[in-house]
């Protein structure tokens, strides 16, 4: 397979594509799109989101120490493209029509507001705050999680695929697809023994004098 060698550039793809609501001190509240967001830690729940010093957002978060991460649905994907364009120094992103409208809602626990449409919202508190050079990382305990009720089965368990959530690659936003297989997939005794029969067939090619025998 022939390669070629560029410089680095940010190629890690497909991202998550979040819109971020915050308020300052003062309690104006703002939204914006984040796609360089990350799951770091499970216990305790933690998630990191890279933010520019320019952004609107950037000092709000610093100066609380809250925001909340909402995830984008399908329906949502137009709005959050929007609010990652304009800068909530000159619009109130609470306060759009038609699709690119977001329902600003009382968070659970934090001050930073929920986006209502958002099937899922994590409540966040700042930890810590890294200074990397572009953007600065934010480090966050998720503090508390709010789930759209249609998103939850009858037997109380979450049903993501439901959520319909979009992902973002290479400046485009994509649906999530087809399924093609679920964790730990690779080791069910089927696909185990496909990969044997594979991993056979193989050595047979290689080693067409002992198949002779
Ligand atoms: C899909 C998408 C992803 C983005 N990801 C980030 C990001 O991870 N970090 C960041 O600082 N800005 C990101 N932006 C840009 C900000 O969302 C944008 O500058 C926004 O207008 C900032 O809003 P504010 O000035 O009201 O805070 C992204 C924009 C889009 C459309």
């Amino acid at each position: 397979m022939a390669k070629q060698y560029w410089k680095p550039s940010n190629l890690l793809n497909p991202v998550p594509c979040v819109m971020i609501s915050c308020r300052d001190e003062d309690g104006r509240e703002n939204i914006m799109t984040a796609a360089w967001a990350g799951t770091i830690c499970s216990e305790p729940v933690m998630v990191s989101v890279s933010i520019k010093k320019s952004r609107y957002s950037h000092d709000m978060i610093l100066h609380t120490g809250e925001f909340v991460m909402n995830l984008t649905s399908r329906k949502l994907v137009k709005a959050a493209d929007y609010v990652g364009i304009k800068s909530g120094r000159n619009i109130d992103k609470f306060d759009l029509f038609g699709d690119l409208h977001l329902t600003r809602m009382d968070s659970h626990i934090v001050r930073a507001p929920s986006i209502a449409e958002s099937p899922l919202c994590l409540e966040c508190k700042v930890k810590d705050v890294i200074e990397l050079g572009s953007h600065d990382m934010f480090i966050a305990e998720v503090v508390c999680t709010s789930i759209d009720e249609s998103i939850i089965d009858e037997n109380g368990r979450l049903d993501l695929a439901k959520a319909d959530l979009v992902a973002y690659s290479h400046g485009e936003y994509f649906a999530l697809g087809e399924k093609l297989g679920k964790f730990s997939y690779s080791t069910h005794k089927s696909e185990r023994l496909k990969t044997r029969q594979i991993n056979n067939q193989m050595k047979k090619k290689k080693m067409p004098g002992k198949q002779e025998k």
